[in-house]
């Protein structure tokens, strides 16, 4: 097999080698980069876990992942073989210090064997409390100063809160440097959030009228038709808010938001990302209430199933006031974006899965058209669809076929996806693992970015747990939320767009 790329050999270890992570996206996507020859020939994957397994039954495992999830089901048989060689286990308790020096003599092992440089990564595909013993015991490996070749990846959520976020970066800085830390929110992986950078950097179209002259608002909708499946024990500590605003959400709004980039150099992305989130206007508690909705589902149908409500699922207390649903309005107080709302909304069993943001521009002046044509008379919109659609559409203002002069909203559409629905796109997953065994961090999070938006998210927490709701569950599953989500809108005289 002919390899493309000029990835220096690679060891990527994989705490949480037997988990669903593993299982359904990083295999999967390794597998990917296998077939598309991005991966670099000398390479092997190494899940590590407690659960004893030997290399064929670890690979089997993965095997079925692979069947079930990967995105090219039809060429697993071709290509497995080949690529299942380049997977190991290796069984090890992450708190035993000792166990580490295993890792250490594979990587001299594979030095030996490749005589070359390596590169290692460390992906921490484990829950949050085992995070602290596992870095700090990797700090005691020697491989873990090359601050060239060892990289650590940590997944969400990166804390529990702003105090908590600071102590792992903390954590994480006495072991390794910042450019060795990629810190993972996979929604920037997705190739039509980068997009976005490309909509509107490389085009002369949009910049000039990005801005509070042109823009009425701006809207985030992120729905989920799944409830929280069997994730209740860790959504009960976490919630929509902290699951998916604090992080996936903010990034969006980063995206949007920006300042255009002098060069595509990761520090440079991640400055301007940081002034977004340090410009977004932090709450009173009276403010949250003003401008943050949260929810609960409750029982009901969904598409023709009889569901749970949330407090009846699995590892979840009959009395929970964790939130499956979050809207907020946010602004970002700069030159820019001065009193332009962002609105946002998440949530569990809504009426649709779909990730997209609309931005509407304000009304242009109508009054030189006959009355009738104010009846169709829309704003131009510009809706970007991250999934499961992947496209991009303006709507404008076109003459009606015909006599006289009638108006209708028609809607000009680029679309990712080819004639029967599919895409070639790569996942999010893939982009992601390529870019940290390239060492490029532009799409990882550093420490002020988290932390920068923990500060957004902090005095909504703390109102909330203040005051706890009284009226959960508030909305029945596939619908769009409590009515305090439309209402949140409806105030200013908007309402949440649908396509
Ligand atoms: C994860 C959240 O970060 O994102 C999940 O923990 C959520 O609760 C998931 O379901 C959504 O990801 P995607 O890529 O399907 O939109």
């Amino acid at each position: 097999m002919e390899i493309q790329n000029n990835i220096a050999p690679t060891i990527l270890f994989i705490f949480g080698g037997s988990g669903d992570l593993n299982n359904r996206k990083l295999t999967p996507a390794l597998y990917n980069l296998y077939i598309d020859k991005y991966l670099p020939q000398q390479f092997v994957a190494v899940g590590l876990g407690r659960t004893k397994y030997s290399n064929e039954v670890y690979r089997e495992k993965l095997y079925n992942g692979i069947k079930q999830f990967s995105r090219r089901q039809d060429s697993v048989n071709e290509e497995w073989k080949s690529f299942s060689e380049k997977i190991q286990y290796i069984a090890m308790d992450g708190e035993d210090a000792t166990a580490y020096q295993q890792l250490s003599a594979f990587v001299e092992t594979k030095q030996n064997e490749w005589n070359a440089e390596i590169n290692i990564l460390f992906y921490l595909a484990v829950a949050p409390q085992l995070v602290p013993d596992i870095v700090q015991n990797l700090g005691k490996l020697k491989l873990c100063s090359n601050t060239t070749c060892t990289r650590i990846v940590i997944e969400k959520p990166f804390g529990h809160n702003l105090q908590s976020a600071h102590e792992l970066n903390i954590l994480l800085k006495n072991t390794f440097k910042e450019e060795q830390i990629y810190r993972i929110d996979h929604y920037l992986g997705k190739s039509t959030v980068q997009n976005i950078l490309a909509l509107r950097f490389a085009n002369a179209l949009f910049e000039p009228i990005w801005n509070r002259n042109y823009i009425d608002h701006v809207q985030i909708t992120n729905a989920e038709i799944v409830g929280v499946e069997e994730r209740g024990g860790y959504y009960e500590k976490s919630g929509a808010l902290r699951d998916m605003v604090q992080n996936h959400i903010l990034q969006l709004i980063c995206m949007i938001a920006m300042e255009a980039p002098v060069n595509f150099d990761a520090n440079e992305i991640r400055n301007k990302k940081v002034d977004v989130l340090n410009a977004i206007r932090k709450y009173t508690k009276e403010e949250v209430h003003a401008h943050a909705v949260r929810g609960q589902y409750a029982a009901g149908w969904m598409k023709g199933e009889k569901t749970k409500a949330y407090r009846e699922e699995d590892n979840v207390s009959p009395q929970s006031n964790t939130e499956t649903f979050a809207a907020a309005k946010f602004f970002v107080d700069n030159w820019r974006w001065q009193g332009v709302p962002f609105y946002v909304r998440t949530g569990k069993h809504l009426h649709e899965k779909t990730t997209r943001i609309t931005i509407q521009f304000k009304q242009a002046p109508d009054f030189a058209f006959p009355p009738e044509a104010s009846e169709t008379w829309r704003h131009n919109r510009l809706t970007i669809s991250i999934q499961p659609d992947m496209d991009i559409r303006i709507r404008f203002q076109a003459k009606k076929p015909g006599q006289g002069i009638f108006l209708m909203p028609v809607n000009m559409v680029f679309n990712y996806n080819d004639d029967n629905g599919n895409t070639h796109e790569p996942e999010a997953y893939e982009t992601l693992l390529l870019d940290t065994m390239e060492g490029n961090a532009t799409l990882f999070m550093r420490d002020d970015q988290v932390e920068a938006a923990w500060k957004i998210i902090m005095p909504i927490i703390e109102a909330w747990e203040t005051r706890p709701p009284v009226d959960f569950p508030n909305y029945a599953p596939d619908s769009w939320g409590p009515e305090d989500a439309e209402a949140l809108i409806a105030r200013d005289g908007f309402n949440w767009a649908n396509l």
